[in-house]
């Protein structure tokens, strides 16, 4: 079964830490394609990083990496920036505010662009701008890492996929698992190219763009 979106704070109030258990389930298995397509060092900019747990895991794992946590919804930068807290981490920046639909991230280029179980949790346009921000921020041969569950070739890859897909739409409309083809051919109409499409644990691929390096 895909993620659902259950997320619960890790204990009571004050502590404003959010815990959303899939992310304990998925983030071994999201590592250890990150230690593969990503070089030994570098800036990576996650995309809708939920409660936090992500960036703490990925950070602590990936030291050489500088991370930077950032999130649409403002309710969110409290748990995010408690679990940075909590990690005592030196190589996770404050989280920011970051709609992928802005026209300006204000944020540098970076090596990598991360976006784990963002663009079905959204709506269709929010998956053209995330592409189109990663074109202009990722540096020549950038890596754009995808996360979640998608339809090929116009059909569902699994019954729980299309179960979620209804799942999704019943929470809001707008959401969907979306096509990995027409992903990909909004993708390569920007310059990042389908580099590997990896079979992760409950029906959810990795998907692997990455910016054409600039020729001498
Ligand atoms: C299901 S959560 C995934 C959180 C985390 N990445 C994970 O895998 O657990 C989807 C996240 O995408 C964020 N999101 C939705 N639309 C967005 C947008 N336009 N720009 C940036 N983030 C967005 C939401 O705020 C939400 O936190």
């Amino acid at each position: 079964m895909p993620e659902r979106s259950l997320i619960r704070n890790v204990m009571t109030s004050p502590d404003p830490r959010r815990h959303a258990p899939a992310t304990a389930r998925n983030r071994e298995p999201i590592l250890d394609v990150l230690r593969r397509v990503l070089p030994e060092a570098g800036h990576a900019l996650e995309i809708g990083s939920g409660t936090g747990e992500h960036a703490v895991f990925f950070a602590q794992a990936l030291p050489a990496w500088q991370w930077t946590p950032t999130e649409a919804d403002p309710d969110a930068l409290a748990s995010i920036q408690a679990w940075i807290a909590a990690s005592g981490l030196t190589n996770v920046d404050p989280p920011r505010l970051l709609d992928v639909q802005a026209a300006d991230w204000g944020v540098p280029p970076v090596d990598a662009i991360l976006a784990c179980n963002v663009i079905h949790y959204a709506p269709w346009a929010t998956t053209p701008a995330l592409l189109e921000g990663a074109a202009r921020l990722l540096r020549p041969g950038g890596v754009l890492y995808l996360y979640g569950p998608y339809r090929r070739g116009g059909q569902h890859t699994a019954p729980s996929n299309a179960e979620f897909d209804v799942w999704l739409k019943q929470r809001n409309p707008v959401f969907a698992v979306r096509d990995l083809d027409e992903v990909q051919a909004e993708a390569e109409a920007r310059g990042l190219v389908l580099c590997e499409v990896v079979e992760m644990p409950a029906n959810n691929l990795s998907v692997v763009f990455r910016k054409a390096a600039m020729t001498p």
